[in-house]
């Protein structure tokens, strides 16, 4: 392979840069966001700016875009309750997770939408998805203002995690096997990856030859 000679960002439109990164960095996690509004109406969307930061203390991150209008709902929600839960997204949720990202004011609980049902966080002030395989309970730990393209970077602490009882885990630790878990991933637009092959490769050691 050749690679061509670099395309500089700032010579590159909004949209450009956003097809361009969104599909070079894949298939990403996508954080399903479950909040509840000051009025008490539950809202649910998905967002793939998204990662895990760190184990200890258990940090994870979102970056959420905001509309010509304001932040969007989550990002309200997650302001005034300090709260928030991370759903994870199985094959069995694409269409329901897809379904939820749809752009509604704050009156509208996607949730409904969805044909989902809530559930109360035991541990934050917020809601979760019923029948998700896995449940982040999040608080807000830091809001990060990233930039002039109107994102906002939430760093949430992991206070607690629930796991469905058909999640297998590896035989003496907590690693969750994939094989049960099922992730989506968000590939470029509405593109989007199903498990596939997963190949387990021991971590080279010094001492060991080659
Ligand atoms: C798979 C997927 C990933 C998305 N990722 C993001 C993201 O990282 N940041 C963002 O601002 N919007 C993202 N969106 C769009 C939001 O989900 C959408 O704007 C949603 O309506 C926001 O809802 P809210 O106003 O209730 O917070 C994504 C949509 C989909 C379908």
């Amino acid at each position: 392979m050749t690679l061509r000679s670099p395309v500089r960002s700032e010579e590159l439109s909004a949209r450009e840069r956003y097809e361009l990164l969104t599909s070079l960095v894949v298939p990403r996690p996508i954080g399903w966001l479950s909040t509840r509004g000051p009025d008490g109406v539950a809202n649910l969307a998905p967002f793939s700016y998204f990662s895990a930061l760190s184990a200890s203390p258990m940090l994870i991150g979102v970056s959420i875009g905001h509309r010509s209008t304001g932040p969007k709902d989550s990002l309200v929600n997650i302001r005034a309750s300090g709260a928030f839960c991370v759903n994870v997204v199985d094959v069995p949720h694409l269409e329901s997770m897809n379904a939820s990202s749809i752009d509604s004011g704050p009156e509208h609980d996607e949730f409904r939408h969805a044909g989902l049902t809530a559930v109360e966080s035991p541990l934050v002030d917020a809601p979760y998805v019923s029948g998700v395989p896995a449940v982040l309970h999040c608080r807000l730990h830091r809001e990060v203002d990233i930039g002039a393209e109107a994102n906002t970077l939430i760093v949430g602490l992991v206070v607690g995690t629930s796991l469905d009882d058909a999640l297998t885990q590896v035989e003496g630790s907590r690693y969750v096997r994939t094989e049960s878990l099922r992730p989506v991933g968000r590939l470029w637009g509405p593109a989007y990856s199903m498990p596939g092959e997963i190949r387990v490769l021991p971590r080279p050691r010094p001492d060991s030859p080659g």
